[in-house]
């Protein structure tokens, strides 16, 4: 059976104090089958790995990396530097990274790459716009990024996938649970054709955009669905707390 994997997106939220008194506030008691983390601020990494304040069953990760392990690249955090912290995973291709850093697929698929080298899990995120789901290109708009995307990427153990539709993100206006589920089984179908059935079965995807305590249960109910990345509903603590003890 694949567990439950439910992150928290801080986006540009929370100094170090505010995270500390995130982490106290933080009241977990969900079963063995959940993982869950937050992806964090790159501030923040040092302070919320120190074991001393971490909750050991909370995993962290960053919102971005640079492929490149150094250069002349100013205001950049090479995947090398983020091994200073002892991080879980990191995001790739959120849908504000793509629209207003213009980050493409070419790029995270080196981003992807290099933190596999590195024992990183990505979380690759992938999804449409609005105009793109009203004029019913969903599946080939996915079926692109992940493409490109996973250029001589052969295997998905350490890759998860999050399904976020960009007009669900931040809005409120949540997909209902039955396109999460139909877009996440096509992720897997998908993949299945190129890495089989076996490594697609165990691949977790998770659904993103306007998830909260009142649908997240909707949407985990569902065969395909994984898990949830969370924005909005993450920063406080006993919203997320009540999110993760669904499960
Ligand atoms: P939201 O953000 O939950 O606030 O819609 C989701 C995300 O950006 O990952």
């Amino acid at each position: 059976m694949r567990k439950k994997i439910i992150i928290g997106n801080w986006k540009m939220f929370k100094n170090t104090q505010e995270s500390l008194n995130f982490l106290e506030k933080l009241n977990v008691h969900s079963s063995s089958n959940l993982v869950y983390g937050i992806a964090a601020p790159f501030t923040n990494l040092a302070t919320l790995t120190d074991s001393n304040h971490l909750n050991s069953n909370m995993m962290i990760g960053a919102q971005n990396c640079h492929h490149e392990s150094y250069g002349a690249y100013t205001g950049e955090i090479s995947v090398d530097m983020l091994l200073d912290f002892n991080i879980d995973f990191c995001l790739v291709g959120h849908s504000e990274r793509r629209k207003y850093f213009n980050e493409n697929d070419t790029t995270i698929n080196l981003k992807i790459r290099k933190l596999l080298a590195n024992n990183i899990s990505p979380i690759l995120c992938v999804g449409e716009t609005l105009e793109e789901f009203e004029s019913g290109i969903t599946m080939s708009v996915i079926k692109d990024q992940l493409n490109d995307a996973l250029v001589d990427v052969d295997d998905l153990t350490n890759i998860v996938i999050a399904y976020e539709p960009v007009w669900a993100i931040g809005t409120g206006q949540s997909a209902s649970e039955e396109i999460a589920q139909k877009i996440c089984k096509f992720i897997r179908d998908h993949l299945a054709v190129r890495y089989g059935h076996e490594m697609a079965n165990s691949l977790l995807i998770q659904y993103g955009g306007s998830v909260t305590n009142e649908n997240i249960v909707a949407y985990l109910s569902q065969p395909d669905v994984d898990g949830a990345l969370i924005g909005s509903a993450s920063l406080d603590a006993e919203k997320f707390s009540e999110i993760l003890n669904n499960f």
